[in-house]
């Protein structure tokens, strides 16, 4: 059986996808502006030996719900919402080996100034940067930067491509790895010939430079993208090596793990390109027993019109227009087309919002797992088993208890079942992952063709 992955999922926000649970009085997220949060966080999650600790991040706020944005105002449904790149300095200090992942957005910013923020990041935390490649989803982020919508669904992947080779360009391409020299006696910091501005003129980016920062242990950061819509699961085989789905079931994500392997072969990528984690909300307890009162404590404070509200939003239809009862059809918006998908495409009958506010247990659209450590160890087994996936990411209910039960309960079990790491391997975050010689991406993906040595 091979090691699973598991990430704990968080954003720099009160309310992240559990919503509502920020008023359960052990509930610290509130405390998203201290440093010291973030870094306690870390430590809970390297302590478990967690592959990463990953960020979410939106640019805008959930509108579509009432079409005001009151209610996520209201109930705290990721706004106000921080930096996500901020905390990871910090949290990169007092931690060794974790990693970390960070949600950035490629519609509303130059390609130039991002390569040099991770890069620096990539840096600071010694090889252990990942970045999930987002292209946005949020009319509301189009409008605050002066567009009247956001690009069309699969435009913004199209640009997103060529965003990617701007960044591939000044990433592999602008250094070589013996352009800086640090010679002391000579006085000569970097060799001029080794050092090259790239070029780019696209149809929608044009620029000429030098990259900013000298090359770091990864050059390209980790990849991660979630889209699963047919265009977006073009573009996660060809470039993403770690890829987020957020399937309610094994049977529902084993087609979508299958396509996106596929996929990655396809793009000549080979067989073990891709690592899949899908997304999971776990309440354990020392018992079960344990575990339902828990689940029945946390319930009362779960917010369901906040998760209503994130849900309008992510899937571009104002759930407040629907009687409770009244079927919501198939349709195609500009929003996130997987999500929409996941809930009008594999109902076995038309879906009602009743039926979706029935799965918001703890104010999200993902039902929680439930159990004892052993039941959450084969609940997890079993996923990996039936969907093909390569492990797990984790939403958080209340923070950062949540973090801690899962490590100090269940990472245990997996380990004694030889399901999970007992340690973490040497070398940077991609190396860590996929083994390999170096932190580098391997010469099969795209960013490859970029480099000049
Ligand atoms: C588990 C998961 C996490 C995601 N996290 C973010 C995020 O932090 N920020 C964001 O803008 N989009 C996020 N998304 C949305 C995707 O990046 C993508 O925009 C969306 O799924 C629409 O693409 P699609 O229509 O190809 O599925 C996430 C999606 C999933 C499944």
């Amino acid at each position: 059986m091979k090691m699973m992955q598991i990430y704990a999922f968080d954003m720099n926000c009160v309310g992240h996808i559990n919503h509502g649970l920020w008023t359960h009085p052990r509930d610290q997220s509130v405390r998203y502006t201290d440093l010291d949060y973030w870094t306690d966080l870390a430590m809970t999650a390297e302590r478990g030996k967690l592959d990463g600790l990953f960020l979410a991040d939106i640019v805008g706020v959930y509108d579509v719900y009432e079409a005001s944005a009151a209610t996520a105002i209201e109930t705290g449904a990721q706004i106000p919402v921080n930096d996500p790149l901020m905390p990871i300095s910090a949290m990169a200090l007092v931690t060794r080996s974790l990693g970390f992942g960070v949600t950035v957005n490629t519609t509303y910013e130059p390609p130039f100034l991002l390569a040099r923020r991770l890069s620096t990041l990539d840096h600071l935390t010694k090889g252990r940067i990942g970045w999930n490649i987002v292209t946005g989803y949020l009319d509301s982020a189009a409008r605050s930067m002066g567009l009247e919508r956001q690009p069309d669904h699969d435009a913004r992947y199209d640009t997103a491509e060529e965003y990617l080779d701007v960044l591939y360009k000044l990433w592999e391409g602008s250094w070589d790895d013996d352009a800086v020299l640090r010679d002391r006696q000579a006085g000569v910091f970097a060799d001029p010939s080794k050092v090259r501005a790239v070029r780019h003129e696209g149809r929608r980016y044009r620029m000429e430079g030098i990259h900013l920062s000298e090359p770091s242990p990864q050059r390209t950061p980790l990849l991660f993208q979630a889209g699963a819509s047919a265009r977006g699961q073009d573009f996660a085989g060809k470039h993403a090596e770690c890829i987020f789905i957020a399937s309610a079931t094994p049977q529902a994500a084993r087609p979508i793990v299958d396509g996106l392997r596929r996929k990655a072969r396809d793009f000549g990528r080979g067989d073990d390109a891709l690592r899949i984690l899908n997304l999971l909300t776990v309440v354990v307890g020392r018992t079960e027993k344990e575990a339902r009162d828990k689940l029945e404590d946390y319930r009362r404070h779960a917010s369901v019109k906040a998760s209503l509200a994130h849900y309008s939003s992510s899937i571009g239809i104002d759930l407040s227009k629907y009687g409770m009862d009244e079927p919501i059809a198939e349709m195609t918006t500009n929003a996130n087309q997987s999500a929409l998908a996941a809930i009008t495409r594999q109902a076995a009958k038309p879906v009602t919002l009743r039926a979706i506010i029935d799965q918001m247990v703890l104010g999200s659209r993902m039902k929680p797992v439930v159990g004892s450590a052993e039941q959450i160890a084969d609940h997890l087994q079993k996923w990996i088993e039936e969907a093909g996936i390569d492990g797990f990411n984790l939403a958080r209910t209340v923070a950062p208890e949540s973090l801690r039960d899962f490590v100090d309960l269940v990472v245990p079990v997996l380990q004694e079942r030889g399901l999970f790491k007992a340690d973490y391997a040497q070398g940077p975050l991609r190396q860590k992952l996929f083994g390999g010689e170096s932190g580098r991406l391997p010469a099969a993906h795209p960013a490859a063709a970029f480099r000049k040595t």
